[in-house]
């Protein structure tokens, strides 16, 4: 075991009982301090949503966090985190991507709709490559190919949604017909004994029998699960593509009042309180 691992809390400890000189910096990372460019001078307090502390130890900290807004100089954080850049006042797909996605995020997906692009393949799977973990990059990784495909779902071809739904279940299973192994990514991340509960396997069986099932192979095919961010590529490659492949709304993403701009929403304001 390395050093560094050696150094960090055990996990064996319960938080309450860490000393107070490692629990306050948890609390300090939930809560902002008025910075100069605070023009209330309030303190924020960010409560991480129940799908990120469960199971951890920020939620022995729920409690402490709430009890802050009780204070006169303390609300909860509402509206733009000072932290993030702020959106325009009509999103497009491509503000998301550049203000509010990860590093990693913004390079994996257009890398991979590079590779497939290169591939010689269809703009529909060069779309949904450009698109299949849109869910990781700014709102949930568990589930992502289901949160993925419904975020996307309205202004993208059905077959496009379909695929990045099913390309959840699709990677792990081999297709050598077509040149598909299992990643040795995966085998680092979850060990070369994992085996995806049942409705996994139930849903991968129910893909292959699609009209779409290349659609969705191709995504695992063409992903990069190298996640190497040397090898360079930017949305601004893609902007012809996702112009002709993505119907963006003018009142932009989040205010369209279509069944999932909530989702777009929260990746504006992923901080809110409520
Ligand atoms: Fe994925
Ligand atoms: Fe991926």
């Amino acid at each position: 075991m390395s050093e560094s691992v050696d150094a960090r809390p055990s996990s064996r400890v319960r938080p309450h009982e860490l000393p107070a000189s490692l629990r306050d910096p948890i609390l300090v990372n939930w809560i902002r301090e008025p910075l100069d460019d605070a023009v209330d001078r309030r303190r924020r307090v960010i409560v991480p949503p129940a799908a990120a502390a469960m199971g951890t130890p920020v939620s022995a900290y729920q409690g402490a966090l709430l009890a802050e807004a009780g204070h006169a100089d303390t609300v909860f954080m509402m509206g733009d985190n000072p932290a993030l850049p702020a959106m325009p006042e009509r999103p497009a797909l491509r503000d998301f991507f550049e203000l509010r996605f990860s590093n990693i995020a913004r390079s994996h997906l257009p890398q991979s709709a590079k590779v497939a692009r290169e591939n010689g393949l269809d703009e529909k799977v060069i779309m949904a490559c450009m698109l299949h973990d849109i869910a990781i990059a700014g709102l949930l990784s568990a589930n992502h190919g289901y949160w993925g495909a419904q975020m996307v779902g309205p202004y993208v071809d059905a077959e496009v949604a379909w695929a990045i739904e099913k390309h959840e279940a699709l990677r792990y299973f081999p297709d050598e017909s077509v040149g598909y192994t299992y990643p040795q990514a995966y085998v680092d991340y979850f060990g070369p004994d994992y085996d995806p509960p049942e409705y996994i396997h139930r849903e991968h069986q129910a893909a292959r029998r699609h009209r779409w099932y290349m659609t969705s192979r191709l995504i695992t095919i063409n992903d990069v699960y190298s996640f190497d961010s040397a090898a360079v590529a930017d949305f601004g490659e893609f902007e012809d593509l996702v112009g002709r492949n993505f119907r963006q709304p003018a009142e932009g993403l989040g205010f369209d009042g279509s069944p999932v701009a909530h989702m777009w929403r929260t990746m504006i304001w992923p901080n809110n309180f409520l």
